[in-house]
């Protein structure tokens, strides 16, 4: 068994992208600006967000982070997105999701520009994506294939099981295990709340790609010899002995199913530090297009 090592590899794509920065700075030229919207205290998103920001500070880019209470109105909210489109110093920027429930997340993506949108969220992206046209991929999925490329794990014509058809990993992911090229050319299967006999799937699966939300769900025996494992899973499980009161579990029952598999990303560790790394490389690119659309103008 080979840990797909999600901190190491973030750690060096943040180095690469360091570089660039360093490179930009030294000729004088403006460096990429991220900014985050957060609506409210919740504290998952709260921990998300300050994380990205601090990668951001790390590698030299700019971060503005947009800090909105909770009772915010989705008229008010759509006004702050607005400012954002048409900031010129602002590269990307993402709104961090789970909304309140006043607000209508699908109308607050769509109301920011898909040149910013560096989550990768906004149907003209999601769009592009799923056409094999260049675009945003959400950061997750985004992070998952640069994991699987690093360690050059085969993925053609092998059995993909994604479960979970989340609009931010499961659905995404689906679409690019099975698109032309590498990592890609897989033959997928995405499951959900409503699929049966989910063990007989998941046995035959050459890859499982968990994003549930739901600890330890996936046993040992729902899982073949040799299989690769992704888990998605990052949920907050109360825990007296640790000092913020709670651990990090994920969907997978890491200490039996690492036993029998051939690659498998721990949780902290794994897919958690990828997703902020491919935000961050996002947001570079974002600001390539930037420029190139000014002197287009
Ligand atoms: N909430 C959970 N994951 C994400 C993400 O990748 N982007 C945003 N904006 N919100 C999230």
């Amino acid at each position: 068994m080979e840990l797909l090592d999600g901190k190491k590899i973030s750690n060096q794509i943040k180095d690469e992208i360091a570089a660039e920065v360093a490179e930009m700075k030294k000729k004088g030229e403006k460096v990429p600006h991220l900014a985050a919207v957060l609506v409210g205290n919740d504290g998952a998103s709260l921990t998300y967000v300050g994380s990205k920001v601090k990668a951001c500070e790390r590698i030299g880019f700019e971060s503005t982070l947009v800090k909105l209470p909770s009772t915010i109105s989705e008229v008010e909210l759509l006004k702050k997105i607005k400012e954002l489109n048409e900031d010129d110093d602002i590269d990307g920027f993402i709104v961090q999701l789970p909304l309140p429930k006043q607000i209508d997340t699908q109308k607050v993506l769509m109301a920011i520009d898909p040149d910013k949108d560096v989550d990768g969220f906004h149907p003209v992206n999601f769009g592009k994506m799923a056409l094999d046209m260049t675009t945003f991929i959400p950061a997750t999925p985004f992070g998952i294939l640069e994991l699987l490329e690093r360690y050059n794990v085969e993925t053609k014509g092998k059995h993909t099981v994604v479960i979970g058809r989340s609009h931010i990993v499961g659905r995404p992911m689906s679409i690019l295990m099975g698109r032309k090229g590498f990592p890609g050319n897989s033959t997928v299967t995405l499951t959900h709340s409503h699929t049966r006999n989910i063990t007989q799937i998941t046995s035959q699966a050459d890859i499982i790609i968990t994003a549930l939300g739901q600890p330890n769900y996936l046993k040992a025996e729902m899982v073949k010899d040799d299989a690769v494992i992704i888990d998605v899973g990052i949920t907050r499980v109360p825990d007296e002995t640790a000092t913020r009161g709670y651990r990090i579990v994920g969907d997978v029952d890491f200490e039996n199913v690492s036993k029998k598999v051939s690659y498998i990303t721990p949780v902290p560790g794994g897919v958690g530090p990828m997703t902020i790394a491919m935000l961050l490389k996002n947001t570079l690119l974002a600001r390539e297009r930037h420029i190139i659309r000014k002197e287009e103008k």
